[in-house]
């Protein structure tokens, strides 16, 4: 099938999660009847204002995903619309530009609804990346890429395991195994894993260059020949076609799973000399030379420091405005992709077993909000709260790591 490319979200259209209908008429989950929902856009400093409709006949909550929102906007579990209700969400966009993306975050029920399609993209645009005149249009390409159940009642089919549900058709966009054309040169692929549990590593015939993550541009383009994404993370790839002659076929593809996700037909397209800038972004560097401030380690079932998620405990106390260094080491059951609201980290070198270093992979530069750990790793990021005082999360990605308790509560004063 043909690779469906979601719309915009309408100027007053409300965000609806309900009932939505796939290819091959099987039924899910979506927001405005699609997968994707329709995609936000705005630009830093734009005020992002917004209703959510609850169609569906169980409570959610929305989260925007990578956007750092003030606590009772950011669509925590603690905040459920009920089924049949609506919320309005309001809060100004204070950050850099990059692809986010939002999410029902409700305890408990987050894995299978979003499972069953919730999911949506919203993209934030500044004048530091507009600058660079990146490729766009029809060259540039906003994909989540997850996987689906065939087996169990129909591709949507969900049967929740608690490791981390998988399925065995790829899908991107909503649709198992889509077709698309690019032009000749280079496009902008703009990724999510939108998946509950599966790592990707993606590979291409064609070049593949790393220019952003979840926080936007990275400092210089980094070429690569794999890129490995867990649950919540996003980037930011520039593919050269030019080598390519019209009507040749290239792939994107999942190294792990061994599955082609994509299929791309080049086509002629007009040179327009572009050429990948050697200089993306300048960004500032985190700097903590101590110890880490806090250690949390990822355990058996679904345990942080040897405790399960409750709603109503607050787990710790990050003093606003201060950089601290925050250890994130995972026993079993990993890899655990950990994610952080209300700010952004950065990565900083961290050690796999038998003492090795874990180097910061290209994707890992400049700015993140969920990080990969896998089994026995320790990764450190410093973090830095200076937007607003609140309320946040610290969870893994795997959501159904995250509905069985891998969660805690903190508060930035
Ligand atoms: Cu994308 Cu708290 O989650
Ligand atoms: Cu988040
Ligand atoms: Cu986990």
């Amino acid at each position: 099938p043909p690779l469906p490319r979601a719309r915009l979200l309408d100027a007053d259209e409300p965000l609806r999660a309900g009932r939505a209908v796939f290819s091959g008429g099987q039924e899910g989950f979506g927001y405005n009847g699609g997968i994707p929902g329709p995609t936000i856009r705005l630009r830093n400093g734009d005020a992002f204002a917004r209703r959510v409709e609850n169609l569906m006949d169980q409570p959610t909550t929305v989260h925007w995903h990578g956007l750092v929102a003030p606590q009772d906007m950011d669509g925590q579990p603690h905040d459920e619309i009920a089924a049949g209700s609506g919320r309005d969400y309001a809060f100004p966009i204070r950050q850099r530009a990059g692809l986010n993306w939002y999410h029902p975050h409700p305890h408990g029920t987050t894995a299978a609804q979003a499972w069953y399609g919730l999911a949506g993209f919203f993209v934030i645009e500044d004048e530091e990346e507009a600058a660079l005149g990146l490729p766009s249009g029809d060259q540039e390409l906003f994909l989540v890429i997850r996987d689906a159940q065939s087996a169990a009642g129909g591709m949507f089919g969900y049967v929740a395991d608690i490791a981390g549900t998988e399925g065995e058709v790829p899908m991107v966009n909503g649709v198992a195994w889509p077709r698309t054309t690019l032009a000749r040169g280079f496009a902008r692929l703009r990724i999510l894993n939108g998946a509950n549990a599966r790592v990707f590593r993606l590979r291409s015939q064609a070049a593949l260059t790393v220019i952003g993550n979840d926080g936007g541009l990275i400092d210089t383009p980094q070429p690569v020949d794999e890129i490995e994404m867990a649950p919540g993370e996003r980037v930011d790839v520039l593919m050269d076609l030019r080598g390519f002659e019209p009507g040749a076929t290239v792939g994107l593809n999942c190294n792990a799973a061994g599955w082609p996700m994509l299929e791309i037909e080049v086509t002629e397209g007009p040179e327009t000399g572009w050429e990948i800038p050697g200089h993306l972004s300048e960004i500032e560097t985190l700097v903590h030379s101590g110890e880490p401030d806090r250690t949390f380690v990822f355990q058996e079932n679904e345990r942080i420091n040897g405790e399960v998620y409750e709603m109503n405990r607050i787990d710790f106390i990050v003093p606003f405005g201060a950089v601290e260094r925050w250890r994130f080491a995972s026993a079993r059951g990993a890899p655990h992709p950990i994610h952080v609201h209300g700010a952004h980290f950065q990565v900083l070198e961290g050690t796999v077993p038998n003492g090795g270093v874990r180097a910061v992979r290209p994707w890992e530069r400049g700015w993140k909000d969920t990080v990969n750990v896998r089994t026995h790793e320790t990764v450190d990021v410093l973090v830095r709260f200076d937007v607003y005082e609140g309320r946040y999360l610290l969870h893994c990605h795997k959501l159904e790591h995250e509905d069985h308790g891998m969660m805690m509560n903190f508060v930035v004063s």
